[in-house]
């Protein structure tokens, strides 16, 4: 990563955020699997993500074994254990494979770590430092939603391809990348009556500002409703939404993660493109799955949106959303679950000046959603 970030994070755009946890982006997200090296092999080929980094038997590394790859500034670690028991085990036990770290890039870990434990964060690991021939790096954590745990990173000047420990990953067979940049917003799924309470955590112990709400008549079809705010921290480089179930006719589709991964986690991480189109033909021709809307959600799309830059004809045939704000529009579209439970999902967003959620689209699309619940005979 760039060591030049002195000027990264002065530049505030949400005013109302507090500035006494200064993040620099999003440093990793790292998933507990049952197999990282076939998921690594997806990631890879599916996806276009490149090999960067390993850690396992080869490494001196006994209990698990971790692959990292990149594509933009996004970095997946995918992590499985080596022996019988243990946290990690624990963990895909409970909640399948899915997102433990979510790994923020900050300039000081320690300070991280003290700012955020006295403002009521509860300690995940006090911060430590790693060490290899290729420099230092300081990690510290905190824990928040269900079993999710922010980790604070700060490599300053560490050289390596990942972190100390790991040894460069590469492999002969290469994937092109698929034109994903950089993590637009990660959702986190509560339950019932939770979301206030995250919220506040994000306010008060990590100094997140509240951008926007939905409520159930924002978000509801026939059958099914949730609630959801966005947290942003100060130069909105972090954006994290967060869901809770409402009642509805039918069980939500949070209910249904909730269900399905034992308790609160990371439902999606929406990842930006420049070129949604290029991506998504790249990604579903090499195998990734998404949701379908109805080709009428097309008819009168102009009419809702207005005017746009891309033909209409290869946003219907791949089933790309479209929805404007007050400052521009987005394009987007959801995967189907990435896992064997369905739990975590990918959005793939392109923002053409809209800095909203997609709004208009949320009806279109979880009526695609419980299709596909249907389908799995979890909507009742
Ligand atoms: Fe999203």
């Amino acid at each position: 990563m760039s060591t030049d970030n002195t000027s990264l994070h002065l530049e505030k755009v949400v005013p109302e955020a507090e500035d006494f946890l200064p993040i620099l982006g999003t440093d990793f997200v790292e998933l507990y699997v049952g197999n990282a090296k076939q998921a690594a092999y997806y990631y890879q080929h599916a996806w276009g993500f490149q090999p960067v980094a390993y850690a396992g038997l080869e490494t001196g590394k006994k209990d698990s074994v971790s692959y990292v790859l990149q594509q933009g500034k996004i970095r997946v670690v995918l992590t499985s254990p080596l022996e019988k028991d243990g946290e990690i085990n624990a963990h895909i036990n409970k909640h399948g494979d899915g997102v433990k770290f979510v790994a923020l890039w900050v300039d000081d870990a320690r300070k991280s770590y003290e700012e955020t434990t006295k403002r009521g964060a509860k300690s995940y690991v006090e911060p430590y430092e790693l060490e290899d021939e290729n420099g230092k790096a300081v990690i510290s954590g905190i824990h928040t939603y269900g079993e999710t745990i922010h980790l604070f990173v700060e490599r300053g000047e560490y050289e390596g391809p990942f972190l100390p420990g790991y040894r460069v990953y590469d492999t002969k067979a290469k994937s092109p990348d698929t034109g994903l940049k950089f993590i637009d917003h990660m959702v986190g799924n509560v339950g019932w009556n939770e979301m206030n309470k995250w919220v506040e955590f994000y306010g008060k112990v990590m100094g997140f500002a509240q951008l926007v709400s939905f409520d159930d008549k924002d978000i509801s079809t026939d059958y099914t409703a949730l609630m959801s705010k966005v947290m942003s921290n100060g130069n909105g480089r972090i954006k994290f939404p967060i869901n809770e179930p409402a009642e509805g006719k039918k069980k939500s589709q949070i209910e249904e993660y909730i269900d399905f991964y034992n308790g609160a986690g990371v439902q999606h991480i929406a990842l930006a493109t420049d070129n949604i189109i290029e991506t998504v033909t790249q990604l579903r021709d090499r195998g990734v799955e998404f949701l379908y809307v109805p080709e009428t959600y097309y008819d009168d799309l102009l009419d809702r949106v207005g005017e746009i830059d891309e033909d209409l004809e290869p946003l219907k045939e791949l089933g790309v959303l479209v929805d404007r704000d007050d400052e521009g529009y987005l394009l987007q579209i959801f995967t189907k679950p990435v896992l064997d439970r369905p739990t975590m999902f990918f959005e793939i967003i392109q923002r053409k000046g809209a800095q909203s959620f997609g709004k208009g689209n949320f009806k279109a699309l979880f009526e695609a959603i419980e299709r596909e619940q249907d389908l799995r005979g979890t909507l009742n």
